[in-house]
Parts: C-alpha cells; sequence; structure tokens
C-alpha cells in the first residue's frame, strides 16, 4: 500500500544508509522531522532505552513507507497506517515495550510526521498562553501568568526550521534567509511569529499565542480576580453605551481578551469592521467584517498596513472600528474615526499605564508624519477617547485590570485624567500572592449623559456605590 513496503526491514546500518538519503524528503508535508532527541531529552517521561528504540522504530518506518502516499491520506488514515507498521516493526525487532510504551511511541511518531512534532504535546494544552521556543533546546511556556522552562527539545535547529516552514507554508507564506520574519496563525487559530537566522542568532525563534478553546469571558476573569463584579458591570456598560475605549498593556497582560470581552455587548445590530495583523478577535456579533493587514511580498510589493485598513474602513459604513492592536501612524486615523460619529471604537495601546498610553498616542501620531502643534494633537485626543482601561501582568503572574481611567478634557496643554475604578495592591500573602482590592474613587463619569441615554444610569449608580471607598 505505501510504495516502499515491499522493501525488507533492514539491520540498524543499512536502515541508516537508507535514512542518510531519505533526509531529502524532509521539507515536504507530511515532513519526516526525525524525533530522536526531542524524546530523548524528557529524561523524567521516557528513559534512554526508550529513545533508542523510537529512533530506531522511525528509521525503519522512514525506509518502509513513502511519504508522498500518506500525503493523499487523511490524518485518521495515516496514523491508523502508522500504527500498525510500527507494531509490526516492533514485533520483527522483538523490542520489549509495554501497550502504554508502544502506544505513546505510535503518538510521538504521528506528531513527527503529521503535527508539529515535539510541540504537539503543549497544543493540546489548554492551560498554556504562550509556547516560546528559543532554538531547537529551548522551550519556555507560560501557564498561569508564569513562564517556566519544560524539557520538550527539537532535534536540532533543522528540524525546528522545518516545523516553522510547515506553519508558514499552511497560510501562504515562507520562511528562510531571505525573509527571515513571518507571522502566520495554526489552523486552531493561535497566532505565531518566527524569525529565523541570520536575525535570530542562536537558531529560529517561535512564538506561538495560544488560543483559548474556552473564550474567555468576564465572568470568567472575575472569577479569576482580574476584575471585581461591580468593574465587570462598568466594563459592560461601557460596551454597551458605544463609549471610546482604548486598551492599554504590556505584553501578554490581557488586552485582546479584554477588548474580546467588552465587544460582548456590542448590540448585534451594529455594524462592526476589526482590523488587525494577525485575527485574533471573536466577535459574536452577526453583522462583523474582518480585516487583516498583508506582509509585503519577497518583491517587497502588495503589503497592506493597519494604516490602509482604517483607512479603508472609513468608506465601509462602519458604526463601530475596532482595531487589534495600534502600534503606529493609524492612531492618528483611529481617532478622526472616534470623533467622527463611529462612537464606541476601540483599540489597544501597548503602555504600562493610562497617561503613558496618552503619550504613546501622541508619539504614534508624530511617526505618521504629521507636523501638528503638540496641543491640537492632544485636543484630538481629549477629544477622541473616552476612556483607558488599563490591564497589567502582576509580579505573581496574576492579570488585573489596574484602571479604568476617564479622559476628561483638557487643562492648558495637558490631556486631563480621572481614575473611575482602581486596583489597589495591599500586600502579599505566605505565598507570595498579591492581596488588593478593586474600588470605584466615587467620581461621577463625564459619560454619565451617554449612559443615561443608554437608559443605563441606576446600574452605574449601584455599582459605583457599591464599592466607593
Ligand atoms: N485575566 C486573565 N487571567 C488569566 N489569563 C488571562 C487573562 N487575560 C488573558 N489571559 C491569557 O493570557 C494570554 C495573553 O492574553 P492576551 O492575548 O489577551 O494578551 P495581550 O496583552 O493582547 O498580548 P500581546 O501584547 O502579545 O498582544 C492569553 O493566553 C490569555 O488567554
Ligand atoms: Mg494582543
Amino acid at each position: 500500500m505505501f510504495g516502499k513496503r515491499n522493501t525488507p526491514i533492514g539491520t540498524s546500518k543499512e536502515v541508516a544508509a537508507q535514512k542518510a538519503e531519505s533526509t531529502a524528503v524532509v521539507a515536504v508535508a507530511p515532513t519526516a522531522a526525525a524525533p530522536a532527541a526531542q524524546t530523548g531529552a524528557r529524561s523524567g517521561e521516557m528513559d534512554q532505552r526508550l529513545t533508542e528504540i523510537k529512533l530506531s522504530v522511525f528509521n525503519d518506518l522512514m525506509a518502509t513507507v513513502d511519504l508522498g502516499e500518506f500525503a493523499k491520506l487523511d490524518h485518521k488514515a495515516v496514523r491508523e497506517a502508522i500504527g500498525e507498521i510500527v507494531a509490526e516493526i516492533i514485533n520483527m525487532r522483538n523490542l520489549m515495550l509495554s501497550a502504554a510504551e508502544q502506544q505513546s511511541l505510535i503518538t510521538e511518531i504521528c506528531n513527527d510526521i503529521l503535527g508539529l512534532g515535539p510541540l504537539e504535546p503543549l497544543l493540546a494544552r489548554d492551560d498554556i498562553a504562550d509556547i516560546m521556543v528559543n532554538g531547537y533546546n529551548k522551550v519556555y511556556i507560560e501557564t498561569n501568568g508564569i513562564i517556566q522552562l519544560t524539557d520538550i527539545k527539537f532535534r536540532d535547529n533543522q528540524q525546528l526550521m522545518n516545523i516553522c516552514q510547515r506553519i508558514v507554508q499552511a497560510v501562504g507564506r515562507r520562511v528562510d534567509e531571505a525573509s527571515p520574519i513571518c507571522d502566520a496563525r495554526l489552523a486552531d487559530g493561535s497566532r505565531v511569529n518566527v524569525i529565523a537566522p541570520p536575525l535570530a542568532i542562536d537558531g529560529p525563534a517561535l512564538t506561538i499565542r495560544k488560543f483559548k478553546r474556552d473564550r474567555l469571558t468576564l465572568d470568567k476573569l472575575m472569577s479569576f480576580g482580574t476584575i471585581s463584579p461591580a468593574g465587570a458591570k462598568l466594563l459592560e456598560i461601557i460596551g454597551h453605551c458605544r463609549i471610546n475605549v482604548i486598551i492599554s498593556g504590556g505584553t501578554g497582560s490581557g488586552k485582546t481578551t479584554l477588548l474580546n470581552c467588552i465587544t460582548n455587548y456590542i448590540d448585534r445590530g451594529e455594524r462592526v469592521i476589526t482590523c488587525e495583523d494577525a485575527a485574533e478577535l471573536q466577535l459574536q456579533q452577526p453583522h462583523v467584517v474582518r480585516l487583516e493587514t498583508r506582509p509585503p511580498n519577497l518583491e517587497g510589493v502588495g503589503q497592506v498596513t493597519m494604516r490602509d485598513l482604517v483607512r479603508n474602513c472609513l468608506r465601509m459604513r462602519p458604526e463601530r472600528i475596532i482595531v487589534g492592536e495600534v502600534r503606529g501612524p493609524e492612531a492618528f486615523d483611529l481617532l478622526q474615526a472616534m470623533n467622527t460619529g463611529h462612537d464606541g471604537s476601540m483599540g489597544t495601546i501597548h503602555a504600562n499605564n493610562p497617561r503613558e498610553c496618552i503619550s504613546r498616542i501622541e508619539n504614534m501620531i508624530a511617526m505618521g508624519g504629521y507636523s501638528l502643534p503638540a496641543k491640537t494633537v492632544r485636543e484630538q485626543i481629549a477629544g477622541a477617547v473616552n476612556v483607558i482601561v488599563q490591564a497589567s501582568r502582576l509580579r505573581d503572574g496574576s492579570r488585573k485590570i489596574t484602571h479604568v481611567t476617564e479622559v476628561v478634557g483638557m487643562e492648558g496643554d495637558v490631556v486631563t485624567l480621572q481614575d473611575l475604578f482602581l486596583y489597589e495592591i495591599q500586600g502579599e500573602d505566605a505565598q507570595g500572592k498579591i492581596v488588593g482590592r478593586h474600588r470605584f474613587t466615587g467620581l461621577r463619569p463625564g459619560f454619565y449623559d451617554r449612559v443615561r441615554y443608554f437608559g443605563k444610569e441606576r446600574d452605574l449608580a449601584e455599582i459605583m456605590e457599591s464599592t466607593s471607598a
């Protein structure tokens, strides 16, 4: 059935020679990204003996099957076929394996051939936020806000590069010395970035922001302590009452998650247009147009920037515009949109506090080459943005909403801000976990009239009274 199958299973030496020939096949899908060290390094899980058996079985398998034939079958059929052949090899070679060991061997070999090799077990876990591969022998993960090194390793940088290549090829891109930086997405929606040598000095660096199968909602954020029930209600009101929001936060602080949660409260009848570098948002409304930027092709043409998308949005009769991440001159266009009747537009910005968020916007506008006086830019910001929601990852790994801050207006040359809702750190418990509390400052929001217009003033008054200091 599989072409080379009639070849007798050879001795280890013959197999090694055949293997050397077959490595040329590596880059096509399915790929024979030889597994070896991937399991070898998992000292706790599989001992040296198993690693050797795996390598020898893998080599025999490669000598026996034709990967081209596998490419024509679906994954389930390939897994079944591999299972049968591996069982046969184990029998013929008289290898001593328990049923569990045999099963794990088959799974790992299938992962190498069909999937993302050593990364497969990590991709299958839903408790991991990020997978960070720094060259073949260092794979870090982030769980519960804490980054830790795993014992997973690739055989070498070539195997890692093959896997990176396979990921980006699936979305019609390529990564090599000529174009060593690439953004992509896995089939499940996880966001991927690859940067290859020579830019990455110690081997390819692969970063995966894992897609959460269980979408985080404000209720879940409440149960994690990210926000209090009253604070969650405030965000719900902000989302519903078409208030212009910027979500500010550091890397991985939960900005996109929060944006997703707030968009939940957009009325189902509204026409929403989203612009992202890699589509991550999962809006539940029916009337949504999703747009994605495009990098230049190999000839350096065809790029579509975030700015192009935001500008184009304005011609698409949007009611709200949502920009996944504002990082450049598109800030100006988003402000324009917010100022010209697209109330309830939103975006995220990398900044460590609301004040810094304002200066980041100013800088981004300056990057666009506008020679506007600083005061004019600030007036533009003060007129456009109603609220800044600040997300933070604290030193104990927990994620918190630390501020809901209102942009009130201008005083002289300065944009005035007022905090409506804050997280106050009170100390640490015995386990080193930060202890604190969320509270309203008691200040009446400037957007009160708008909330009243949407009939939510009672809700607002209730939550503010409940936890004001
Ligand atoms: N409040 C939270 N509690 C626990 N995990 C969270 C919370 N918010 C977000 N996460 C998880 O943290 C990871 C990072 O979240 P998210 O993508 O929203 O961050 P980000 O600030 O947008 O990151 P980036 O700067 O890379 O765009 C995700 O895996 C997400 O599921
Ligand atoms: Mg994000």
